[in-house]
Order: structure tokens, then C-alpha cells, then sequence
């Protein structure tokens, strides 16, 4: 991906500007064409006979004299400030409409550098296409966009380079979270999603970066004791693993760990899913592929943040030797937890992750990310996802980054009073509670895992992690990536 910001002239290539609309009594349109301002009047005739709204995920494509083609992008109501999340949105639909171009530059307005940033992101974030399994028509499979040149007048200042670079890295690694959620589990289990990783680790510069990467096998899971992971993976013939990433740049004002649930397929084990629907649980590994790519980008931006990224990989099988509903696991550290529920098993792979995420000194906090409950869409919808915590501050810090990020991030409660829904007449725990506000449940189960006076923060993206409603502004169908850039600016203001 190239990106390349420019306050020259309009090339004759293809040009994307905004579209908005104002309120009033006879349809009416204003064209947004940033910092380029194009000689517009004679357009806007044509566009009110073509039918244009100027709303937001509408795009109209028109040729012009002077340009291979003139692109119009809908930004919603005029605004003399668009909110940054619908430029983001307005530049990634374009791009993703603009599937089979190799150049596309865009003017979009961009009143300041955030405004910029969000154009860059979201072109780059439109710009994705997963045709890697689409056997014999692959060779006519439309390749998405690689050249962006952004029209601004910031294009000469300081910040300019960096928010190009960084757009970059967020459109890679955005790229590598979608790719692993959309590979199918005949494709990703628990060996290949480490060797993925692996390859991805060298490729951003390895030791040379700091980053380091050492991973678990299942005998090594069963000596040391994390019966969660063994116990979920344990019905499968694709054995579990436990993959860790450290990335320790000599100068760190922060520590963080992050740890993701990194099933490669739930089918429910035991408590066997209904299998219409099921295909959709391939995207169970979202969080893992969330902290790990999270976690690279940060090394390639070298931001001065330590980080150990931790992901439990197991994949939730049924056969003769799948957890049964009542076997007991122990947990990395000794704490039991009875199996009501085989369904359950996100929450028993990330315990034993975050005992041992939390046994590194000195961590400023810990975050995970989960596909973890069918609840967090009930309480949330499709697109939000849910942010649970042990501590107000920490989260407040999260949800601020989230929203800059332009990903829908909102607070939940762990009450107090559905933790003894928990209890187990057997053991320590059991791994299902009571039936309402299961995803609070699951975060109170979390909770247990997690030393009380570590800030922590536990993110439920099951539903926006797979996207099954059809595109929409740089958000492509399936994988979405979601979580990941939240990560990233989080740690980027922690590192100011
Ligand atoms: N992976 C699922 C949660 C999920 C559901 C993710 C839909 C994405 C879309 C998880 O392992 C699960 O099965 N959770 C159960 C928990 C229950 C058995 C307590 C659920 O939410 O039904
Ligand atoms: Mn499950
Ligand atoms: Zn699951």
C-alpha cells in the first residue's frame, strides 16, 4: 500500500470528493471537495437529476472532463466540522467501491490533522478484499486499491509523514486480523494461526523490533498446568496452543498485557450448536488476532510501551474425548472450575491466559478481547461492543481511545450481585451462572482470574467482530479487525 498526501493540483486520474446534503424544503446538495475546491456549480444539476442524497455509504461515480472519473461520496448532513468517524467511513467507502483501480486520490475536507488521519485510515481501511480461496475464478477476482494520494493542505507539515506511515500500518495489520477471521477452520487451527503469526513477527523486523515469540505445545500446556486450554482442546485432533509475544523496547514509559481468545472454530463441543450459523464461528479467534497484530503495529511504530501479548489457541471440538458437562479443569494456578457447559469455553482458555499474563511485574494494566458471548448482541447489537472492568479509570482511558479510533466501544456493569450465580457445589467456580446478562456473567467469571489490584479491562466484541450484514463504510463483510485499532491509540496516548 502506498499513501501519498499532496497539496498540488488534481491529476487526471480518478478523484473522490464528499457529498452532503442540507435540510430544507427542495432537495439540496452541497459538494465537500476539501482543500482541492473544485468549480462545482454545474455539477450539482447533474447529481439532483441522478437522484444523489449525499447520505452517508452512498457513492456515485461520474465521468468528468478532466479526470479518468469523478467520484462522489456521501458525508450525511452538511457540516462546517465532520465528525472524523464519518470521513473515515466516506473515504473507505469510496476506496471499497473503487475495487479492480490500482490509484485513487481523494479531497475530502480535512480542517485539521485528525481530519487528515481519518480520510488516510479509512482509505486505507476500504482497500481490502479476501479472494484467496476462490479457486478457478481467482484470476478474475478484482484486486483492491493500492495507491492513495490524499488532497490537503497539511500535506508539507511535520505530521504529515507519520500519519501517512501510520495509516499504512493500520491498513496491514487491519488487513492480517480480516484475513485470519475469514480463513476458514479447514485453513486456521491453533498450528498454522502461530505460524502466521510467526511470519508476520519476522516480517516486522523480529528481534531487530524487539519483539519476541515463543509459544506452548500441548504437552508443555499439560506439564505446567493450564488445564483450560487442555480441557477445551482436548476433543480435537488440531492440539491447542498457548502463543506469547513480547515486545520490549529499551525505552518504555508504560507495561501492558494483552491477552485474546483465539478459538479457531466453536462448535459448541458437546453442547453441539445448531449448524445452520455455525460457519460464523470461525470468526472466534478475533480477539487472539486483535492483540497479536495490535501488538505488532505497536512494535512498528515503536511506540515506548512494553507489551506481552498472550493468546490461548484451541479449537472447541466434539468426539470421544471432549470435555463432558461436569468435568472439572484446573486452572493455570490452581483454581477448579466445574463445565456446565462445553459452550462456555472462551472463558476457560482466557483464564488460564490471564493467570499467567498477570504473573509479569510491573503491569501498568491488562486488557483482553473476546468473541466471548451471543449476549453482548442482545445487549449491544452488531456493531458495539461491550467494555467490562475492575477499574473506572483504566476504562475511561480505553472507551476515550475507542472513540477517537472511531470504533463503538460502551461501558457494562460486573454486579455484584450475579457473582454467587457462579458458585459450584464441587468446585471453585462453575463456568456458566445464572441465564439473564450472560455477558456480564462471563466478565464476572473473567474477573475471578484476574490479581484485584491489576487495572483491567475485559472487551466483548463477538458480534462486531464478524460482519454478516453486508459492507458498510471501510467495514467489508466478515472479518472487521474491530478491537484493534482501539489497542493501538490506547497505547499511543499512554506513551505521551
Ligand atoms: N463463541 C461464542 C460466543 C459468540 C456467539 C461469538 C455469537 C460470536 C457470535 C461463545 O463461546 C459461546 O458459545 N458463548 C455462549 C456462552 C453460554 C453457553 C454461557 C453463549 O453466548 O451462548
Ligand atoms: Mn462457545
Ligand atoms: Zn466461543
Amino acid at each position: 500500500m502506498k499513501v501519498t498526501l499532496t497539496d498540488g493540483v488534481a491529476s487526471k486520474g480518478i478523484l473522490v470528493v464528499g457529498l452532503a446534503y442540507e435540510d430544507g424544503k427542495k432537495p439540496s446538495l452541497v459538494i465537500e471537495s476539501g482543500d482541492l475546491a473544485l468549480e462545482t456549480k454545474p455539477l450539482l444539476e447533474t447529481l439532483l437529476r441522478i437522484g444523489a442524497t449525499g447520505k452517508a455509504d452512498e457513492i456515485i461515480k461520474i465521468p468528468a472532463p478532466g479526470f479518468q472519473l469523478l467520484v462522489f461520496t456521501g458525508l450525511g448532513k452538511a457540516a462546517r466540522k465532520y465528525p472524523h468517524e464519518f470521513l473515515r467511513r466516506a473515504a473507505g467507502a469510496a476506496t471499497r467501491s473503487l475495487v479492480g483501480n490500482e490509484a485513487v486520490a481523494l479531497s475530502l475536507p480535512s480542517p485539521d490533522l485528525q481530519a487528515v488521519n481519518a480520510i488516510a485510515e479509512g482509505a486505507v481501511l476500504g482497500a481490502y478484499t479476501f479472494g484467496e480461496f476462490k479457486g478457478k475464478t481467482k484470476g478474475d477476482q478484482k484486486s483492491p486499491v493500492t495507491s492513495i494520494t490524499i488532497h490537503t493542505s497539511f500535506a508539507n507539515s511535520p505530521e504529515a509523514k507519520l500519519i501517512a506511515r501510520r495509516a499504512i500500518t493500520v491498513g496491514e495489520y487491519t488487513t492480517l486480523v480480516r484475513n485470519l477471521v475469514n480463513t476458514p477452520p479447514s485453513h486456521l487451527h491453533p498450528v498454522s494461526f502461530v505460524e502466521t503469526i510467526k511470519k508476520a513477527v519476522a516480517s516486522a523486523g523480529g528481534e531487530k523490533a524487539s519483539l519476541k515469540i515463543s509459544v506452548l505445545n500441548e504437552k508443555q500446556l499439560k506439564a505446567q498446568g493450564f488445564g483450560g486450554i487442555i480441557g477445551v482442546g482436548q476433543g480435537s485432533a488440531n492440539p491447542p496452543r498457548l502463543l506469547h509475544i513480547s515486545y520490549t523496547p529499551k525505552k518504555a514509559k508504560k507495561k501492558f498485557a494483552l491477552v485474546g481468545k483465539g478459538i479457531t472454530f466453536d462448535t459448541g463441543g458437546l453442547n453441539l450448536k445448531a449448524g445452520l450459523g455455525m460457519e460464523a464461528m470461525k470468526s472466534d479467534m478475533a480477539g487472539a488476532a486483535a492483540v497479536c497484530a495490535a501488538t505488532l503495529a505497536i512494535a512498528s511504530l515503536k511506540l515506548p510501551v512494553t507489551v506481552h501479548t498472550w493468546a490461548p489457541l484451541a479449537e472447541n471440538m466434539v468426539s470421544d474425548t471432549a470435555t463432558r458437562p461436569g468435568d472439572i479443569l484446573t486452572i493455570y494456578g490452581g483454581k477448579t472450575v466445574e463445565v456446565l457447559n462445553p459452550d462456555a469455553e472462551g472463558r476457560l482458555i482466557l483464564a488460564d491466559a490471564l493467570v499467567k499474563a498477570a504473573e509479569e511485574k510491573g503491569l501498568d494494566a491488562m486488557i483482553d478481547v473476546a468473541t466471548l458471548t451471543g449476549a453482548q448482541s442482545i445487549a449491544l447489537g452488531t456493531r458495539t461492543s461491550a467494555v467490562m472492568t475492575n477499574n473506572e479509570e483504566l476504562s475511561q482511558q480505553f472507551l476515550a481511545a475507542a472513540q477517537e479510533s472511531g470504533e463503538a466501544f460502551w461501558p457494562m456493569p460486573l454486579p455484584e450481585e450475579m457473582r454467587p450465580s457462579l458458585d459450584s457445589p464441587v468446585a471453585d467456580l462453575a463456568n456458566m451462572g445464572e441465564n439473564m446478562g450472560k455477558m456480564l456473567v462471563a466478565g464476572l467469571f473473567l474477573r475471578e482470574f484476574v490479581p484485584s489490584e491489576l487495572p483491567w479491562v475485559h472487551l466483548d466484541i463477538a458480534s462486531p467482530a464478524y460482519n454478516e450484514t453486508g459492507a458498510f463504510g471501510y467495514t467489508p463483510e466478515g472479518g472487521t479487525g474491530i478491537a484493534m485499532r482501539s489497542l493501538i491509540h490506547f497505547v499511543e496516548n499512554a506513551s505521551m
